[in-house]
């Protein structure tokens, strides 16, 4: 079959890998793509939130199947075009999309179901919400109702950064997304990410990872979209999962379906865990980056299988072959991110690295220029490996590391340190 994926992260490099190990493969695009991607699938140059764009080229290109990597072309609706002009599509439909797209409504869709999340109030105007950060004190979320690319939420630890925040948010510092915000209890725990299939129906786990999102050692300094990222989660344990399954990601599905908006694809719930008991931080309507590269590493080949029963409606009759096994990527990134970084570095020593089903260097941000590969993002590349334990896939995975020639870039050393 023809297929067709959205994107040029190292999320869409590691949805084309798996992709490329299934026999049902025959011809894979990727748009835009990147350099990583170039070398095991066609790249194109497509406006990927352009509906009616996209689906012209995926007619004309023959395609079976379209699997959507990230958010924006969800939210902008390109998965009901798509599936307005016949194709198949993994990806939820611009109304369900709103689970990520609007906190808000994520906030209501969970009381109307009853799924633990933090208690909540939203707000149109500075005033009434700066009452309410008082009349509530810190410590305190403040949240752009909005998608602001990650970075509409301040976990405000006394109440003068939450008042701030709101001054910030309503005086325009994330555009549109800020017109709406909507202020959370803040939740103690620790943080993890559950990923699974639905086909607006039935729902199907496919593992389960944790990131470190801040930029230094220790989890210390800015945040950043993911330095790093293992799997399985160790706090997210059988019993912990069931009850994320039971008490969240069932009643929400149940809850879209009955509202005639049911989830098609991937929904990543991030919880909050604290004594054994799950409550939701938010949800993605896609894979998480670099989740997503952890998890196609465990998954491999048979990652198009269930995306393609998801996209079919027949998840009640699929299941997920589980290796006993781990795997850990780590983020290097350009010096200067989250920050200002330079552009156009090069990178050295890529060539000799083995690439195999227990080791894959995914792209993330990078081009090819004059034979060499540059890099031309923050986050750049993703060293992921897979091992029998944490530990050896971390081993693995900084072993390629240091083969790595690249001057003008930096990563953390202590990657899934929690776990390990
Ligand atoms: P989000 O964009 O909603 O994932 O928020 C970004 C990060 O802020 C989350 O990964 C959490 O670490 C933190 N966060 C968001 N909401 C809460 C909350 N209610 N309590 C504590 N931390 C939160
Ligand atoms: N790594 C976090 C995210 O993809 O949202």
């Amino acid at each position: 079959m023809n297929i067709l994926i959205l994107g040029g992260g190292g999320r869409e490099h590691s949805l084309a890998w798996a992709a490329m190990q299934n026999p049902k493969c025959d011809r894979l695009i990727v748009a835009p793509g990147n350099a990583g991607i170039a070398a095991i699938a066609e790249c194109a140059a497509l406006d990927i939130e352009d509906g009616a764009a996209v689906t012209e080229f995926a007619v004309a290109n023959s395609i079976d199947f379209v699997i959507v990597g990230p958010e924006a072309p969800l939210a902008a609706g390109v998965a009901d075009d798509l599936r307005a002009a016949g194709l198949l599509c993994f990806g939820p439909s611009k109304a369900a999309a709103e689970l990520e797209a609007s906190k808000r409504f994520t906030k209501e869709v969970c009381d109307a179901c009853g799924a633990p999340t933090a208690a909540w109030a939203r707000f149109t105007q500075a005033g009434p919400a700066k009452e309410y950060v008082h009349a509530t004190g810190a410590p305190i979320v403040v949240k752009a109702d909005g998608l602001a690319a990650g970075k509409g939420v301040i976990v405000a630890m006394d109440e003068a950064e939450a008042q701030e925040a709101v001054d910030e948010m309503f005086g325009g510092a994330f555009g549109a997304a800020g017109a709406e915000v909507v202020i959370e209890e803040f939740m103690d725990g620790e943080e993890a990410s559950f990923f699974v299939l639905c086909d607006g129906a039935h729902v199907l786990p496919i593992g389960t990872a944790q990131d470190h999102k801040r930029v230094g050692e220790g989890d210390t300094g800015l945040n950043t979209g993911g330095m790093g990222a293992y799997s399985p989660a160790p706090v997210l344990d059988g019993a912990v999962a069931e009850r994320a399954l039971e008490e969240i990601v069932k009643p929400v599905v149940a809850e879209m379906a009955r509202r005639g908006t049911p989830y098609q694809g991937v929904l990543y719930a991030g919880l909050m865990i604290a004594d054994g008991a799950p409550r939701l931080v938010e949800f993605n309507v896609r894979f998480g980056d670099p989740e997503c590269q952890v998890l196609m590493m465990r998954l491999g080949a048979q990652a198009l299988d269930l995306m393609l029963a998801c996209a079919e409606g027949r998840l009640a009759e699929a299941q997920v072959n589980w290796a006993d096994d781990h795997a850990l990527t780590v983020v290097m990134a350009a010096n200067g991110y989250p920050g200002a970084y330079q552009k156009g570095t090069v990178i050295g020593g890529l060539d000799g690295l083995p690439e195999d089903s227990l080791q894959m260097v995914f792209h993330a941000g990078t081009a090819e220029r004059d034979g060499d590969v540059i890099a031309v993002g923050g986050r750049v590349l993703n060293v992921t490996a897979r091992g029998r334990s944490l530990a050896e896939a971390a081993n693995r995975a900084y072993g390629m590391v240091s083969r790595i020639d690249w001057p003008g870039g930096f990563f953390r050393r202590d990657i899934g340190w929690r776990a390990l």
